[in-house]
């Protein structure tokens, strides 16, 4: 129960367990009283109410609650779910790559301000091609001739964090450290997030050119697909003959959008994809991953960590304490470790982090950490002793691209379980070129 007293000018307030106490302005002195016509003066009049004071929790009688403490800086509110969140991990670019901030697209996710350049449609595009779409957040642009180029990111930031202000539009009139009162309201998303509003993924329609594709209507969601999708277009990337030059070949780290919206992986030619209840989630990515919290005026969870209590608003039966609902993910790990040694058996992965790249190991293929497994290179003649590039067919390319996009989505198939069945179903066929085992059939959309 929220206590509050105004002693003179000090007003003391307690709220769950928190005590914040300072002195507010004196109320101003109210008008003096007429003068009688001859007599004494008449006395003052009524005291002025009292001056609002910034970051006092009044409490009781329904007066403004402004505190610090919540929603953000109380234990546990926003700012420590954020802390606890990859997105404050700052030094992860500096010391992985300290050359980044060059002519890169790094920044354009990684940056403090990259979300903030991008809306804005500040970005660098070079060989004359033209940016299109980048205030809804495609990145690869079509080069004077003809092929695909990222945009390249041309703020002045060092170092890769991502910060309150990086989603959020802070100005002078809303930022509770300027206007000393939290408003809910108060932290609008830099990215469209209207009814109809759409960011873009990195896959644009075949023969259109390099313009992306809009990844569905998932409101306060497509701020997160402004980032977690794959870097580069893959309509680009798999062409009728594909040479394996680099492990960094395929998607980026965290393309989860891709495999969300159900469009973003390799289609083979013939089938069809279906897709998930979940993507018609009111605030797609949100509606799992920054559910309302009771206790702290129900402002999103920051941690980003997905919600089981979110599952079982649907998943109604479902008593367990995992993601594993209906051993969806099961099934997924079991399809992942099936189309992991199909194509290292055909000498297309390796962890090496340099040549001589070499195939992965029985210890690597049992740890079913599968976000590290890359493209390898070369493998050619011997055992590992080859030195060519490989060479890949499309469909190949496919079934080795939609294997890095399921590894490195981290989800095992709760983002888009039929969709992500399909593709494991399809690539292990066509690398294996006999009927998969992780399952009895093909998942039916
Ligand atoms: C500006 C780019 C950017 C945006 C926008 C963004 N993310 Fe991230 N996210 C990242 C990066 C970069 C990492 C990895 C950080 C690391 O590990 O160093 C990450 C990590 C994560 C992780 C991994 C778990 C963790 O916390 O380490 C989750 C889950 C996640 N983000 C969810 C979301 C959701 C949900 C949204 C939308 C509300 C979102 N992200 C928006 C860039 C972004
Ligand atoms: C990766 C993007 C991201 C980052 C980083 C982030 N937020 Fe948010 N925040 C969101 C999203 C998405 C929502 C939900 C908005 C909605 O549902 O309309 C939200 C909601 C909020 C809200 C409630 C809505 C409102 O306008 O009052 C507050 C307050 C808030 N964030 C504060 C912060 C603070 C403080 C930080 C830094 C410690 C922070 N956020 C960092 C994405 C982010
Ligand atoms: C389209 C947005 C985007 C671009 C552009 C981008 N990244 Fe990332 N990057 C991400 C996201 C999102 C993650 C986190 C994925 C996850 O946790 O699932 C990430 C993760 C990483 C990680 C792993 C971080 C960790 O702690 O595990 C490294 C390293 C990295 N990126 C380097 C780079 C470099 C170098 C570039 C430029 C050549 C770059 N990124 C460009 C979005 C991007
Ligand atoms: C139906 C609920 C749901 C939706 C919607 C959803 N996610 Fe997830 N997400 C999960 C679950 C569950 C996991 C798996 C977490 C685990 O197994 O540790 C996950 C995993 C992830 C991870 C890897 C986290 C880690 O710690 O390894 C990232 C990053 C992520 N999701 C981002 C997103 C983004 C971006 C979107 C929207 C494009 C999205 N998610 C939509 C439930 C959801
Ligand atoms: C909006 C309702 C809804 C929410 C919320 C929801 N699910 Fe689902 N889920 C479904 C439906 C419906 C299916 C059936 C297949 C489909 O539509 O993808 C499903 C299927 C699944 C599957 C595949 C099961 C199988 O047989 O392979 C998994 C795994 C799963 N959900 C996990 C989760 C997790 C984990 C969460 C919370 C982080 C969650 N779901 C939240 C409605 C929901």
């Amino acid at each position: 129960m929220a206590y509050s007293r105004i002693v003179g000018a000090v007003s003391i307030s307690i709220l769950g367990g928190f005590l914040v106490a300072c002195a507010g302005p004196d109320g101003k002195e109210g008008p003096a009283g007429l003068a009688g016509p001859a007599g004494p003066q008449g006395p003052a009049g009524p005291e002025g109410p009292p001056g609002t004071t910034p970051f006092i929790d009044a409490g009781v009688d329904g007066a403004t609650t402004n505190s610090c403490a919540q929603p953000c800086h109380g234990f546990g509110n926003v700012v420590d779910q954020w802390k606890f969140s990859g997105h404050y991990k700052i030094s992860a670019m500096a010391d992985d790559n300290p050359t980044w901030t060059g002519a890169a697209s790094c920044g354009n996710c990684h940056a403090l301000d990259g979300i903030e350049r991008r809306v804005a449609g500040v970005v660098t595009v070079a060989d004359g091609g033209v940016a299109s779409g980048v205030a809804n957040g495609h990145l690869n642009f079509q080069t004077a001739t003809g092929g695909a180029a990222e945009a390249v990111y041309a703020g002045l930031g060092k170092n890769a964090i991502i910060h309150c202000s990086t989603c959020h539009a802070f100005t002078p009139t809303n930022d509770p450290h300027v206007t000393g009162k939290y408003e809910p309201g108060s932290a609008p998303l830099r990215v469209a997030s209207g009814p109809d509003d759409q960011s873009l993924i990195e896959k644009s329609p075949a023969d259109a050119g390099v313009v992306g594709q809009p990844a569905g209507k998932y409101k306060a969601g497509n701020t997160c697909v402004f980032c977690h999708k794959s870097r580069r277009d893959v309509t680009a990337f798999i062409t009728p003959a594909n040479r394996m030059s680099s492990t960094r070949w395929g998607p980026h780290q965290g393309p989860q959008a891709d495999i969300y919206s159900g469009k973003g992986a390799y289609h083979f030619p013939g089938q069809s994809y279906g897709t998930s209840v979940h993507t018609t989630l009111a605030n797609g990515c949100v509606g799992c991953h920054m559910t309302p919290v009771a206790s702290n005026k129900n402002v999103p969870d920051h941690s980003m960590i997905a919600s089981i209590a979110a599952c079982k608003t649907c998943h109604t039966t479902y008593t367990g304490t995992s993601y594993d609902i209906q051993s969806g993910q099961s099934t997924v790990r079991a399809g992942l470790f099936e189309l992991q040694a199909a194509l290292n058996a055909r000498g297309l992965l390796t962890r090496s982090s340099a040549a001589p790249f070499v195939a992965m190991s029985e210890t690597e293929l049992r740890d079913g950490a599968f976000q590290l497994d890359q493209p390898r290179p070369q493998s050619g003649v011997g055992p590992d002793g080859g030195v060519a590039d490989q060479v890949l067919s499309a469909t190949d390319a496919g079934a080795l691209y939609n294997y890095l996009l399921l590894a490195r989505g981290r989800d095992f198939g709760v983002h888009n379980p039929t969709y992500t069945k399909q593709l494991l179903w399809d690539s292990i066929r066509q690398i294996k070129g006999t009927t998969p085992t992780f399952m009895s059939a093909r998942a039916s959309s």
